[in-house]
């Protein structure tokens, strides 16, 4: 009998993945702590899948001592933290979980709007010092403005369709063409939304093509008094350019989630030129930061691991050809992964026909330095197939799923 595969997650993961996994009878343990380098290189040996969040480093030294890792996860949006070049090279995917907080960062989008049309910031802010504040000027309903949203993707096209629910009417701009939700008008440029819109709302990745995409000539075409928020990344707003538009008026507030430069943990100062002006909402990165995203993030996460293990499924890996082959019927599944060279598919399927199996399914992918082939064989002797193939000369790792 095959022991059950051993899973190790760290930095408190959500419990919805240790149960989740534990149905597919995966032995899974948990640590609350981020371990150091060297206390992974120690751990790592005992067990076949390993997962983190975005503090533990997973570095080239940590990999070598975890040649024999089936995968691994990153449960969170990013994958700095892991050397995702050394893993693919050693034959190991790495899943995340991109789409988990869509909605959360959506959400706080439209309390943003209602917070800034509403200067809620401000009167909270003079309410508990004991300011009070009441008068109706320049407070104003969300209902029939224009909001324009940039990089409709996963979370613009949420918000597009939350927005519409309000009352908004919707604009975007993409560089890719997308089909709009509802309502939604698509724009030919940025201009034609920063001089249409009420709120901007920037939802675009941090690109070379991004980087101060809100700035000086941006602000020279922005309607007078709209709001701007950004919940993007820190990079895509010339934050120089942002306090002159606010200290001038030409826009009346803004919700600001990212930054340049961030605290690399709660315990750092966080200082920015836009503190202490009027009508601004400053909030730590916390988009995406929600208990339904944990979990959602802990289901997602969870699920490609059942679904490599048990299947030899990679989508959803950052760092690996993706092949998703249905899963198997009657047929017995194993897979390949081998340097991406020529020959080598003639090789493996050579030693396929050489133990009398016949193949049922088979697809290949490559990326990079690798090549991942999943095939399902019928007939001949698949323990010793398995062990032939992976003594191949160009096999870097083969498996009976
Ligand atoms: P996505 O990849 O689904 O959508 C991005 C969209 O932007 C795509 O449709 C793309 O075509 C478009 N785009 C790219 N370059 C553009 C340009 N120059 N002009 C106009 N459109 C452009 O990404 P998703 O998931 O919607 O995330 C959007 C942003 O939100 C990313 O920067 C992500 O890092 C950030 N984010 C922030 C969080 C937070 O906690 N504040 C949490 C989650 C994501």
């Amino acid at each position: 009998m095959t022991l059950p595969k051993k899973i190790l997650l760290v930095e408190a993961i959500h419990p919805v993945a240790k149960s989740r996994l534990e149905t597919d009878g995966f032995d899974v343990h948990l640590l609350t702590h981020s371990p150091s380098e060297k206390e992974l290189c120690e751990l790592l040996p005992q067990y076949n899948v390993l997962g983190i969040r975005s503090k533990t480093q997973i570095t080239s030294r940590v990999i070598e001592s975890a040649r024999h890792l089936d995968c691994m996860g990153a449960f969170c949006i990013g994958t700095n933290q892991v050397d995702l070049g050394r893993a693919q090279v050693e034959g190991i995917p790495v899943f995340n979980a991109p789409h988990a907080n869509t909605r959360s960062v959506a959400e706080l989008v439209v309390a943003e709007m209602i917070c800034l049309a509403r200067q809620l910031g401000d009167r909270n802010t003079g309410a508990h010092k004991g300011d009070w504040i009441k008068s109706a000027e320049g407070a104003k309903e969300v209902r029939g403005k224009t909001l324009g949203i940039v990089g409709y993707g996963h979370i613009g096209s949420q918000l597009s369709v939350l927005a519409e629910a309000l009352g908004l009417k919707v604009i975007f701009h993409d560089i890719v063409k997308k089909l709009p939700l509802g309502n939604a008008t698509p724009m030919a440029n940025l201009e034609e939304v920063l001089r249409l819109s009420d709120f901007v709302s920037l939802h675009v990745p941090e690109t070379e093509m991004t980087k101060n995409m809100i700035g000086a000539a941006e602000f020279a075409v922005i309607k007078k008094g709209a709001y701007l928020i950004n919940a993007s990344r820190g990079t895509v707003v010339d934050i120089d350019q942002l306090v002159l538009a606010l200290k001038n008026k030409v826009i009346a507030g803004c919700a600001i989630d990212v930054f340049p430069e961030e605290p690399a943990s709660n315990k750092e100062k966080f200082q920015s030129p836009l503190q202490g002006l009027a009508n601004v909402l400053l909030t730590p990165h916390i988009g995406g930061s929600t208990e339904e995203a944990q979990y959602n993030i802990g289901v997602e996460v969870a699920e490609s691991f059942r679904k490599f293990l048990l299947h030899g499924s990679t989508s959803g890996a950052v760092n690996f050809p993706v092949v998703d082959l249905p899963p198997m019927r009657k047929a017995q599944r194993f897979i390949n992964v081998h340097r991406n060279e020529p020959g080598v598919l003639g090789e493996i399927n050579a030693a396929i026909s050489a133990h009398g199996a016949n193949i049922v399914a088979q697809q290949l992918s490559t990326e990079s330095a690798i090549g991942y082939i999943v095939t399902d064989v019928e007939g001949g002797n698949i323990a010793q197939l398995v062990v032939d193939i992976g003594r191949l000369p160009r096999s870097l790792r083969t498996r009976l799923v």
